[in-house]
């Protein structure tokens, strides 16, 4: 590989020799990779945050060139679990091809500085939060104990004392070294009970929750207010459109701590809002899975099976209002405007897509190598229409060949999930 960049960068050096620099220039760090590393290895290798070591500075990269290159070139670094030629995605973290040769080209020749003055600063076009309405806090900090990872569900008062629109969200982690992810849930008034006495019964503050945020039906009608991992500024959500909190309902707050950079350290982790009073359209992050696997246990994955698959197609448009509590209409073309899926850690891969009656396909996310430590909610650059002859099918794969035992759906770690969510509006 190395010999045919060389052959190849020889070609463009004969083929260019009619200007008037002699040899093709090469990628410097100041030139090529500081504005690269600033937009896309930054946001989490930076002083405190959640990777294990920093990449700001020349020396930074000189001193880990050679797992910077594996890592880049697996795909490994920087995370971005959906796979490529699904769709394209707002803040999409990944690395084009262009970019990891200039990162592996670059270390190929030298990892060579350059000067200070060939660097130009890039301008970000990630998404971000616009403005903060609400905050909420942990009302005390909490020290995760369970190594390597704990997952932990903490429920949050909601003040608002009237009707309100979510129409952004971020996270900011009280200790960065250590929130791996937070995913917000809706706690409806009436399940609000149910999610009370899980806190109660754990005696620390909030209670473990492995999977989802535990409560009504295995945890699998829990809808999400909002997804945060690393390197994130929030995001709003489309234009005129929110996510309904009605006063009286709560918020579960699931915390990923991850402890194996640093443990023993207490975190007070906040979340933002976004809300209006109103919106043109009302949205819904809508789980989505085959109810059969949750209630009637059919989604058994016997012990060791490699490929254990299970798949659902279905069309939700004749019973999106029964569903959605009448968010969305029954019978309508929609939108969709993002997809998440979830398994466990027995989840190998997952996609979830658009079935349209003409027999062609929309896909919304593929999970190519599924990571459970990477989990996020994907926003679609351009939205995707939903006719109400369309179908969504649901696939995940899962590998429980070193296991002496079956799975079935719940949510412990010795349980499995196969589910998808949306972001749907009309
Ligand atoms: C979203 C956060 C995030 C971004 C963005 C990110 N990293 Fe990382 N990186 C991590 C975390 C967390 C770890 C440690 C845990 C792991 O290996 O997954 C890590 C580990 C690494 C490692 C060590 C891997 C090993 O096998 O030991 C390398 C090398 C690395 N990152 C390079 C990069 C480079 C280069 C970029 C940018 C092109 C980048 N990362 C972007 C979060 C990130």
């Amino acid at each position: 590989m190395r010999r045919l960049a060389f052959v190849l960068s020889s070609l463009v050096a004969v083929a260019g020799c009619g200007s008037k620099s002699a040899s093709p220039s090469t990628p410097t760090y100041w030139s090529a990779i500081k504005p690269l590393a600033d937009q896309k290895c930054a946001p989490c290798h930076s002083e405190n945050n959640i990777a294990p070591f920093t990449l700001s500075s020349f020396a930074d990269f000189k001193d880990h060139t050679d797992k910077v290159r594996v890592a880049v070139a697996a795909k490994k670094m920087p995370p971005w679990p959906p796979g490529k030629g699904c769709s394209d995605y707002l803040g999409d973290r990944s690395l084009s091809d262009d970019e990891i040769n200039t990162i592996t080209s670059w270390i190929d020749a030298g990892a060579v500085e350059g000067n200070p003055n060939e660097y130009q600063a890039t301008v970000s076009n990630a998404p971000r939060l616009s403005r903060i309405d609400r905050s909420l806090k942990l009302d005390n900090a909490y020290t995760p104990t369970l190594k390597p990872d704990e997952y932990r569900c903490f429920l949050m008062d909601w003040p608002e004392t009237e009707t309100k629109y979510i129409s952004g969200f971020r996270a900011n982690p009280g200790n960065a070294n250590i929130v791996h992810h937070v995913i917000a849930f809706l706690a409806q008034p009436a399940d609000v009970a149910a999610y009370e006495q899980l806190d109660a019964a754990d005696p620390t503050p909030g209670w473990v929750c492995f999977g989802g945020p535990g409560g009504p039906n295995g945890g699998a009608g829990a809808r999400w207010l909002g997804a945060w991992a690393p390197g994130s500024l929030g995001t709003d959500y489309p234009a005129n459109t929110g996510l309904k909190v009605v006063p009286g309902s709560k918020v579960v707050m699931q915390i990923h701590y991850n402890l194996s950079k640093l443990d023993g350290v207490p975190d007070q982790t906040s979340v933002d809002f976004k809300l209006d009073p109103t919106v043109q359209k009302e949205g819904i992050i809508q789980p989505w899975t085959n109810p059969e696997w949750v209630q009637q246990k059919t989604m058994t994955i016997p012990a060791g099976t490699a490929d254990q698959m299970f798949e659902w197609t279905f069309n939700p448009s004749p019973y999106f209002g029964y569903i959605t509590d009448n968010v969305i209409p029954t019978g309508e073309a929609v939108t969709m405007w993002s997809a998440n899926l979830h398994m466990h850690t027995r989840g190998v891969s997952a996609r979830i897509e658009i079935q349209h009656a003409d027999g062609t396909r929309d896909c919304m996310l593929d999970i190519p190598k599924w990571d459970f430590h990477w989990q996020g909610s994907y926003s679609f650059q351009t939205p995707k229409p939903y006719a109400p002859t369309d179908k969504i099918h649901l696939q995940c794969h899962f590998d429980n060949s070193d296991s002496t035992i079956a799975r079935n759906w719940g949510e412990g770690t010795d349980d499995e999930m196969c589910l998808g969510g949306f972001y749907v509006t009309k």
